[in-house]
């Protein structure tokens, strides 16, 4: 029989491509709770909905009563945790929903996995858990936990009861750390998809400090791969980071998005710097290629610019994710930089 997986945070922008992916590469059943917060949108998967191999279930991972109830109901055979607040600008004005979501409810998924004695666990964490590198160097597996901002802080300590559980409990869970994602169905607060739409609106492109800080860049398709071959074939209590070796300083990857828009330089403004703001973050990911067999298939460029069309293609998406809730954090994100 079909194996059904608990996927959280699926309606956002990694999980929903995620779910996609998983559909389209295997017979997996997919249950899918998400608390549809400002960054949780159904429409992100409109194409699915109707598939009898997906499920949605409206609510939070802290709720353990939920939990509980929605893998015995399905039969649920793992975890895959990608719900997160996961915006580091919103995190440095309140953290308090970055330990509920991020610390609270990963404990409340792994104490619900451990009672029911599920197969697997992955932890889906992020690079930002290892802080910020200099000019030289990546971040391993091995690379000491120092997170900087309260996202990566919450993350840190999500990551930290995931390890404590496979020490203490034999728990059967991995982690994976992946570099920053771009692709379709991102929501526009994040680098990418607000210069994209900024610049095909003629808006200006808020670039913080010199605009020289460095992001290493991953297309979500190939993380999406990366997450199910850890789920599948990782090995319990191991960490995988996952990165396509793509650094670009951020105003190179704003000009990129320029001459893809066909708009001018004029349109790039320098804004007050975010306060704690990493500088580099790069991902050696040789472990997970190596003992994986993983790979990433997309190049940044070719990416950016399926990105960028996709942006284009999807105006009415943009339009109504920019609506409401998101548009008053965008202001008062923006009016005093
Ligand atoms: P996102 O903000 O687009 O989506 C998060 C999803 O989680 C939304 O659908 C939201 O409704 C849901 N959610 C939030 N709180 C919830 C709760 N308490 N209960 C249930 N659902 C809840 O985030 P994303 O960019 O898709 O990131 C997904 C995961 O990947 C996160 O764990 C993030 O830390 C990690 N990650 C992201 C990146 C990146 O570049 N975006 C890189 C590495 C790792
Ligand atoms: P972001 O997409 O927020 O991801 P993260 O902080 O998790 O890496 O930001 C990516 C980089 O882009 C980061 O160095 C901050 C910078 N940035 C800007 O310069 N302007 C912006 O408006 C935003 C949202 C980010």
């Amino acid at each position: 029989m079909a194996k059904t997986i608990l996927i959280t945070g699926g309606a956002g922008f990694i999980g929903s491509n995620f779910i996609r992916y998983i559909l389209n590469e295997s017979e997996a059943v997919v249950v899918n709770l998400d608390a549809l917060t400002y960054a949780g949108n159904l429409e992100n998967l409109a194409d699915i909905e109707q598939n009898p191999r997906y499920k949605f279930v409206h609510g939070r991972i802290e709720n353990r009563e939920l939990v509980l109830h929605v893998c015995k109901q399905f039969n649920v055979e793992g975890i895959i945790n990608f719900a997160a607040e996961s915006h580091v600008d919103r995190s440095i004005i309140d953290a308090q929903p970055f330990v509920d979501t991020n610390i609270t409810g990963t404990l409340v998924l792994m104490n619900v996995a451990r009672e029911l004695g599920l197969e697997k666990f992955v932890q889906v964490s992020t690079d930002e858990v290892y802080g910020s590198l200099g000019e030289q160097g990546e971040f391993t597996e091995d690379s000491q936990i120092a997170p900087n901002s309260p996202y990566s802080a919450a993350k840190s300590a999500a990551d930290g009861f995931v390890r404590s559980f496979v020490h203490t409990y034999n728990f059967p869970a991995v982690i994976t750390r992946c570099s920053n994602n771009y692709g379709a169905f991102q929501f526009p607060e994040k680098l990418i998809p607000l210069m994209i739409l900024n610049a095909l609106e003629g808006k200006q492109l808020p670039v913080y400090g010199d605009g020289k800080n460095i992001r290493d860049w991953i297309d979500v398709r190939d993380h999406s791969s990366a997450v199910w071959l850890a789920y599948n074939n990782g090995k319990n209590g191991e960490v995988y980071n996952i990165g396509a070796e793509s650094e670009r300083q951020n105003i190179e990857v704003v000009r990129a998005i320029l001459a893809l828009t066909g708009k001018r330089e004029e349109l790039i403004t320098y804004v007050k710097d975010r306060p704690g703001h990493d500088r580099r973050y790069a991902i050696d990911s040789t472990k997970i290629r190596q003992e994986l067999g993983w790979k990433p298939t997309v190049n940044f460029e070719d990416g950016l610019e399926q990105t960028v069309q996709w942006y284009r293609d999807n105006a009415e998406w943009c339009a109504r994710v920019r609506s409401g809730e998101y548009m008053k954090y965008y202001q008062k994100q923006y009016e005093f930089r």
